[in-house]
């Protein structure tokens, strides 16, 4: 079976450091890297919609010389007319060399990596992980902070569905002393499989809240998540929760001067533009370090050495 990211346990940490250098290697010297993957084809196989998570891998690719196919909603596949996903994969497998998937399912990828004669990556599936977003995390806090020992991290929003966080939990675990705090409505707190059979059962340090204010003094990253409406059973629990948290100027005011301000995104009401200019709002230049660490796990997946 080809090699396949379905969560961000399946990269130790010494590879985790060699993707980061990597990375970091694209971006000082990307003429070395312009026709790494020539002749390769990486396959975007996305049943959800996404716009950062497609276009990153797909720019990746490009940017390593190679060429994407693939398809950007299940209306536009043939899931319309009842495909399984284990069809579609081994279909693709014939088509292209690697190949990230995006689907609405938990586990949906996990089907596909076990037909797969291609590597897959799994690009988000359902409220469950999303290992290459966590790694475009990761290469931020690094490149920022410089390791991950000794943070206090908060995670604020979502923690319910928000698949980001915890694909990010699951990572950060690994680094001593790292410290979390966890910050929703009553509602969207972290899953047990999160809080019992992860957090506890290793006496990782954690607290949950509901107040952002109270706690905002004593972070050095605060990690903000819209609310998944896609996957609430109701709109109305919707509404009455999306707005729940929004950082804005008054409340960076109370945070330390060196915290950092991550987002996966999409955005919707949770940072307000007003913060945006604030050096301590990273979000956009994450949104850069994610494309370079996704070359460098297209690379090393692939074996290409460069
Ligand atoms: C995230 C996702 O799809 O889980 N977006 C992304 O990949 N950058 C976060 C989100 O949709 O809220």
């Amino acid at each position: 079976m080809a090699r396949c990211i379905m969560s961000p346990l399946d990269i130790t940490v010494e590879e985790l450091e060699s993707l980061m250098d990597t990375a970091m290697d694209i971006m000082g010297n990307p003429d070395k890297y312009a026709h790494a993957c020539e002749g390769k084809i990486l396959a975007t196989l996305f049943y959800e919609p996404s716009t950062r998570t497609r276009l990153s891998f797909e720019a990746a690719m490009l940017k390593l010389g190679g060429k994407t196919l693939g398809f950007h909603s299940a209306d536009s596949s043939s899931a319309t007319k009842g495909e399984t996903v284990a069809d579609t994969i081994r279909v693709m497998s014939q088509f292209a060399d690697i190949c990230a998937m995006r689907h609405p399912k938990e586990g949906a990828a996990l089907v596909a990596a076990e037909k797969s004669g291609i590597p897959v990556i799994n690009a988000g599936d359902g409220g469950h992980q999303h290992p290459t977003q966590t790694l475009t995390d990761l290469m931020t806090i690094k490149a920022l902070k410089g390791n991950f020992e000794n943070l206090t991290v908060g995670m604020c929003g979502d923690l319910k569905f928000g698949r980001t966080v915890h694909s990010l939990i699951k990572a950060l675990v690994r680094y001593a002393n790292v410290k979390f705090i966890f910050i929703s409505p009553k509602e969207l707190m972290i899953p047990s499989y999160i809080r019992d059979d992860l957090l506890i059962q290793n006496n990782i340090a954690f607290r949950e809240v509901t107040k952002l204010e109270d706690v905002l003094p004593s972070l050095d990253i605060l990690y903000m998540t819209r609310v998944q409406r896609e996957r609430f059973f109701n709109e109305e629990d919707y509404v009455r929760l999306k707005d729940f948290y929004i950082l804005d100027k008054k409340k960076m005011d109370l945070a330390s001067q060196h915290m950092l301000v991550l987002h996966p995104l999409p955005r919707v009401n949770e940072i307000s533009s007003e913060i945006d200019g604030d050096p301590r709002a990273v979000y956009f230049e994450q949104v850069r370090y994610g494309m370079y660490i996704r070359m460098a796990l297209i690379l090393k997946l692939l074996n290409v050495n460069v």
